[in-house]
């Protein structure tokens, strides 16, 4: 159904994006976290989003799993899919910047077109690329799911990291890193995250 409605028009509404971050003392974007199955994302978005919200700025966190379980429910982790999956929570995640949020949305999103693609939404410097850079070996010595174990075991196919890729980013604003036993703590990784939103006028 994608791209086959016709005869619509755009309509605009005389409150808009700057009326909405004024009120909020905040400029909307997008804290985009990709890594691999198991290496933070979701423990820092929530952290990130605790951090800002006790600085007195609106958030929200858009989760992969969570979606899934609504308004993706239909889709699987084949290619087209996982592409589909990251389009429509671009498109949401654009929908919540521009309504002021800082909108943080935690995807494996492995492939670089599709995160691409969504960057492409979102106006000027708005959509920041968070890399959680964890080696495999330690998202599956952690195996929080033991979904590791099931697609080393044959009984998950095209897992991210095992037998479906996952493709570095060559684009993304911020780097977190992550070694073998040394792995900062959640608040300091929103803290890295934080620095670059005060540091790029994001937060007021
Ligand atoms: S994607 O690739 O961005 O569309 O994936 P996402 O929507 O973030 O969903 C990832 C979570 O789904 C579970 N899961 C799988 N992950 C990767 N590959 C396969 N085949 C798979 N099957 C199920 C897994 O719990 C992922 O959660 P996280 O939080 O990343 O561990």
């Amino acid at each position: 159904t994608v791209g086959k409605s016709t005869n619509i028009l755009w309509h605009d509404c005389p409150i808009g994006q700057p009326e909405r971050q004024k009120l909020l003392n905040q400029k909307g974007c997008v804290v985009w976290i990709t890594g691999l199955s198991g290496s933070g994302k979701s423990t820092l978005a929530c952290a990130l989003s605790r951090e800002l919200h006790s600085r007195g700025h609106l958030t929200y966190v858009l989760d992969g799993d969570n979606l899934r379980h609504g308004l993706n429910k239909d889709l699987s982790f084949k290619a087209e899919d996982r592409a589909e999956n990251i389009r429509r929570v671009g498109e949401v995640a654009k929908l919540f910047a521009d309504a002021g949020l800082i909108c943080i949305t935690s995807l494996i999103s492995p492939y670089r077109s599709d995160r691409s693609a969504c960057r492409k939404l979102l106006p000027g410097s708005s959509f920041i690329e968070v890399f959680l850079n964890v080696p495999l070996e330690v998202c599956e010595a952690r195996d929080p799911k033991g979904l590791y174990k099931l697609a080393r075991a044959g009984k998950i196919k095209g897992f991210t990291g095992i037998d479906d890729p996952y493709e570095t980013p060559s684009e993304c604003e911020i780097v977190i890193q992550c070694k073998a036993g040394d792995c900062p703590s959640p608040k300091s990784m929103a803290d890295q995250v934080v620095s670059y939103l005060e540091a790029n006028g994001f937060l007021q």
